[in-house]
């Protein structure tokens, strides 16, 4: 038996692709927002395990390992029991699982706040361990020094901005950002402190719309909304939240899927044909030649 495989030689993969795929880079995602203007958004979506990377990377620019897989994938109520473990095995499965998009994926709580060190030991064993290309985390004005010391350190970083669902237990819950004169301009200040570190973007969530708008309009780098603003430099979503596999509809999301009525309909579909028989059919079966004669 022969195999034969496609030596990816951008990526070194000896996975099987149609043809080699050149994996977009960092700095072409910073590239992307020339003199304050962005002429091709940012495609980005969340991916947890590698079949939806594969099915994702084609159409995006970005895939981000979201801490997100903590309420998405685990069923946990915050963000903030998610682990470094979890991001880490989820991290490499998407890795691997696409060849085009730049990966990035979320520091979780409580692995980069205490200090710069504490971020790089935690972020370097992330690029190590997954071979993503970048981390995200939380934070702003207050996280920008460690903004700095990871990017001074060859650790490319997406700062996040607004509503920082790590902090929910401080913030009280996830409402939308920047409504009062005072949270508007701390927002971007935020923003500003870690454009300034070194962000190669700016995830900016659950904001007012100008506010989105005003803070695109002042940084250099790309800024990826998530309920902020259609000027946004790209936009994100929680793929779940985006195929309709969620009964409750966050404002800012749009389901472009009603996959949870498709996969209802697929399982009551299955449960009728084994409790009738009907499945496994004769096609379904491995059955015996007959042996030959003689
Ligand atoms: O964890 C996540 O999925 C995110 C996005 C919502 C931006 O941070």
């Amino acid at each position: 038996m022969s195999t034969t495989f496609t030596l990816d030689t951008s990526t070194s993969r000896a996975h099987p692709v149609p043809e080699p795929v050149r994996r977009l880079t960092v700095p072409s995602i910073r590239g992307r927002k020339k003199n304050g203007e962005t002429a091709e958004p940012i495609v980005m979506l969340t991916a947890y395990t590698a079949r939806m990377a594969q099915l994702l990377d084609p159409h995006c620019d970005m895939l981000l390992v979201g801490d997100s897989l903590g309420q998405v994938i685990y069923g946990l109520d915050t963000t903030v029991r998610v682990t470094l473990d979890l991001m880490v095995a989820h991290g490499a499965a998407v890795v691997r699982g696409s060849y085009r998009s730049v990966v990035v994926v979320d520091l979780p709580f409580g692995t980069y706040e205490a200090s710069p060190e504490q971020a790089f030991e935690s972020a370097s064993r992330v690029l190590r361990e997954t071979g993503c290309a970048a981390v995200k985390l939380e934070g702003g004005e207050v996280l920008a020094p460690t903004i700095a010391f990871l990017v001074q350190r060859g650790i490319p970083v997406v700062a996040h901005v607004g509503l920082t669902p790590q902090a929910v237990n401080a913030l009280g819950g996830y409402g939308a950002r920047g409504r009062s004169e005072a949270e508007a301009a701390k927002i971007r200040a935020d923003a500003r402190a870690v454009a300034d570190a070194g962000a190669f973007a700016v995830v900016i969530e659950g904001v007012m719309e100008p506010l989105a708008r005003q803070i695109t309009g002042e940084l250099s780098c790309p800024t990826i909304g998530i309920g902020a603003s259609p000027a946004c430099d790209g936009q994100v979503l929680v793929v779940d939240d985006m195929l309709g596999m969620f009964e409750r509809v966050p404002r800012f999301v749009r389901r472009f899927d009603d996959l949870a009525a498709r996969i209802d309909t697929a399982a009551a579909s299955y449960a009728g044909a084994v409790r009738d028989r009907s499945f496994p059919g004769e096609a379904e079966l491995y059955i015996p030649k007959a042996k030959a004669a003689g």
